[in-house]
């Protein structure tokens, strides 16, 4: 059944560069080696998906796919050998003498095969009718160039024309001898209810578009109609099949897949006609959901070209109410996602005709805003007089903010949002960790492994209060009143406690605040000691903490203090802090001040301690960082541990076991570093 000579075959392997071939569909970034990306077989946030360009092979070691250049086709795209084999050929312009098949080589063709063809051949007689009929041009394609495209962009889209007539497409494919049972399972066909004998085609009188997967073969069709007022839909899609997922298909992204990635930012729009507009007013990277809502499939697609999204909205205001939530679902995908708004009425082709194309392009560049400040605004807006809306409102955003995974945006989000609705920021973190906290509560174990590879997304206050929290309600009130325009302020009462916005929080393990706790006694007692000429303890500490949340409230607090005595150009100093407001502070930092420090067992005699703490200022910090830093990482570690307990499915079991290795082996490394900073009882 050698359809394919074997001297074409080889030539094709040979020529068929791996390296080129995968990143048709995912983008690769060298490290080593190797390639590497996210696998687009599994789900997975960190990259364990490889290419060895030296070998022609790509393995992952996430779901252990792995192959070369034909086998990477035939599982992406769940094709056959020979189809795969073809789809490289056409790729790389090699001629493959296409023998008769015989019966025998027809059976081989799988379904998926069949349904590509099939569809591939629809598409190009659809074009054909376009361009070649009379009904086409003087219906079909001068509609098209009366919405103001032009040849090169219809030609690109290979859009086409059906005519207006029941069995065109059905009377082709006979005489061409392919199969009903393909046009049926394509959709291109229907069978008549009161005769399952007959079949009549779908699309009649439209004028098509093609809807291609990433690497551009035809898995369905969208059609528009023509007729103004058609009792019909003005939009027909092809139903779904073995070929066409609805849900996993962004129309316009095989054409828009190299400017996106070179780009660096994705453009998404609702429909067809939007995406084909943009494209020839020389904005390629744009793709289409097709009026569906956004699922979870098609960010994904998205997240293996670019990191980032910008949403094209039609500027009504119920519609944009809508799409909030479908955009939540952008922010969960790891994607920096911004938004632009157009005036009502316009949709991105409309707009961009309307003002040409380097106007819509300043259009874009100037109105494009952050989704979370954009969320912000509008929902602020619409409570602006209304407390009750408002907290309703915050509580809506607070919700978007915990969808984004990176905690240093979270934070920046939460910051904007505080001066947006114009409330303190401890009093919206307690509020935040409230949230969180129900939504974890409300999983159920096993949904809790989704949560259980990426960051913890919950806050210990990093800001404390600038003024002693006076009142004796708890965080929850606290927030509740801030929410509905009262400060704690305005209920002042006696007593309360520093550090009760996090009671309900999990308590810090005694060893995390033990380490913590000594960095800030470095902190405090020596902020100006000089390490190195021009840097002191206080400047190296906060280097090193950059990326690190402290947990322990109270050293949460005093670590704030201290940024801000720096910022204000005093250097933290143990004097002032005994002076400070918060009796829980001063006696804090006197016990820090006085306390004999032990650091290891040697440590003896009171006598040598101050002189030689000093003299070894730049180890001692070292240390600490390094300890806090190792149970930090044990802690991860804990709670990794702890969610394999529970049932979860299988990539979200294979995430975590890979964080898991990951955190292993930081475990590991920080454990060699604290060895040769503190040659262990010499000190
Ligand atoms: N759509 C659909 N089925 C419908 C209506 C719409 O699939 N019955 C999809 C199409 O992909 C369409 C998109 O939703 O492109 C947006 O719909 P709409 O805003 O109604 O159409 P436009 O794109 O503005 O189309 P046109 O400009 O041709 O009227
Ligand atoms: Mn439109």
């Amino acid at each position: 059944m050698a359809r394919i000579p074997k001297e074409t075959v080889d030539q094709i392997i040979h020529l068929a560069d791996i390296v080129e071939v995968v990143g048709d569909f995912v983008t690769l970034k060298r490290k080593g080696q190797n390639m590497w990306a996210c696998c687009p077989f599994h789900h997975e946030k960190s990259p364990s998906f490889s290419v060895a360009p030296a070998k022609g092979l790509y393995k992952c070691f996430g779901c252990g796919k792995a192959g070369g250049v034909v086998q990477f086709i035939m599982d992406i795209e769940g094709t056959s050998y020979v189809e795969a084999l073809k789809h490289l050929a056409k790729k790389y312009g090699i001629d493959i003498q296409e023998e008769e098949k015989t019966p025998e080589e027809q059976l081989v063709q799988n379904e998926k095969d069949s349904q590509f063809i099939v569809s591939n051949w629809a598409k190009d007689h659809y074009q054909k009718l376009l361009h070649e009929t009379e009904e086409g041009e003087s219906i079909g394609l001068s509609y098209l160039m009366q919405r103001g495209l032009n040849q090169t962009t219809i030609k690109t889209f290979e859009l086409g024309y059906s005519l207006d007539q029941w069995d065109d497409l059905l009377k082709a494919a006979q005489k061409q001898g392919y199969e009903a049972k393909y046009l049926e399972k394509t959709g291109l066909t229907i069978v008549r209810e009161d005769d399952p004998n007959r079949r009549y085609d779908r699309f009649r009188g439209r004028v098509m578009f093609p809807i291609h997967n990433v690497s551009g073969r035809v898995i369905g069709f969208g059609a528009r109609t023509l007729k103004a007022n058609d009792k019909t839909a003005k939009y027909l899609n092809s139903p779904e099949s073995e070929i066409y997922h609805k849900s996993d298909v962004l129309y316009g992204l095989y054409q828009a897949r190299q400017p996106i990635r070179t780009e660096d930012v994705c453009y998404l729009v609702e429909g067809y006609l939007d995406v084909l507009s943009l494209h020839q007013g020389g904005i390629k990277n744009v793709v289409a959901s097709s009026g569906t809502s956004l699922t979870e499939s098609q960010i994904r697609l998205i997240g293996r070209y670019t990191d980032n999204v910008t949403v094209l909205y039609d500027g009504d205001a119920a519609g944009i109410r809508a799409s909030l939530r479908g955009i939540d679902m952008l922010l969960e995908g790891a994607l920096n996602v911004r938004v632009v708004l157009f005036p009502d009425g316009d949709d991105p082709d409309s707009y961009i005709r309307k003002v040409g194309d380097q106007r819509f392009k300043d259009y874009l560049e100037k109105n494009s805003q952050d989704f979370i400040s954009f969320k912000t605004r509008i929902v602020s807006q619409e409570a602006a007089h209304d407390p009750v809306k408002k907290a309703e409102a915050i509580r809506d955003v607070l919700q978007s903010i915990a969808k984004v995974p990176d905690p240093i945006k979270r934070q920046v989000f939460l910051q904007q949002t505080s001066t947006t609705f114009g409330i303190d920021e401890q009093v919206l973190i307690t509020e935040y960790n409230k949230l969180v906290k129900k939504d974890s509560q409300r999983a159920a174990p096993g949904a809790g492994s989704s949560g259980s590879s990426g960051a913890p997304r919950s806050y210990s206050s990093p800001k404390p209060a600038s003024q002693p929290s006076q009142t004796g309600s708890s965080a929850e009130e606290e927030a509740e009143m801030a929410m509905y325009g009262a400060t704690p302020d305005d209920f002042a009462a006696a007593g309360g406690t520093a550090g009760a916005a996090d009671e309900d929080l999990e308590p810090v393990p005694d060893v995390l605040q033990a380490c913590e706790r000594e960095v800030l006694r470095l902190l405090v007692l020596y902020a100006a000691q000089p390490l190195t000429e021009d840097m002191a303890v206080a400047q190296y500490l906060f280097g090193q903490l950059e990326e690190t949340t402290i947990q322990t409230p109270i050293y949460a607090d005093l670590l704030h203090l201290c940024r801000q005595e720096l910022e204000e150009g005093r250097w933290p100093d143990v004097r002032t802090f005994i002076q400070h407001g918060r009796a829980d502070i001063r006696s804090m930092v006197s016990d820090l001040a006085t306390e004999k420090y032990e650091l290891s067992p040697n440590w003896s005699t009171h006598q040598i301690y101050v002189p030689r703490e000093i003299d070894q200022l730049q180890q001692a910090c070292d240390n600490a960082i390094l300890r806090l830093n190792k149970v930090n990482v044990q802690r991860e570690l804990s709670i990794r541990l702890e969610a394999l307990r529970h049932p979860m499915d299988e990539l979200a079991l294979l995430e975590t076991l890979h964080t898991i290795k990951l955190l292993k082996k930081m475990d590991d490394e920080l454990g060699n570093m604290l060895g040769t900073v503190i040659p262990r009882g010499a000190m």
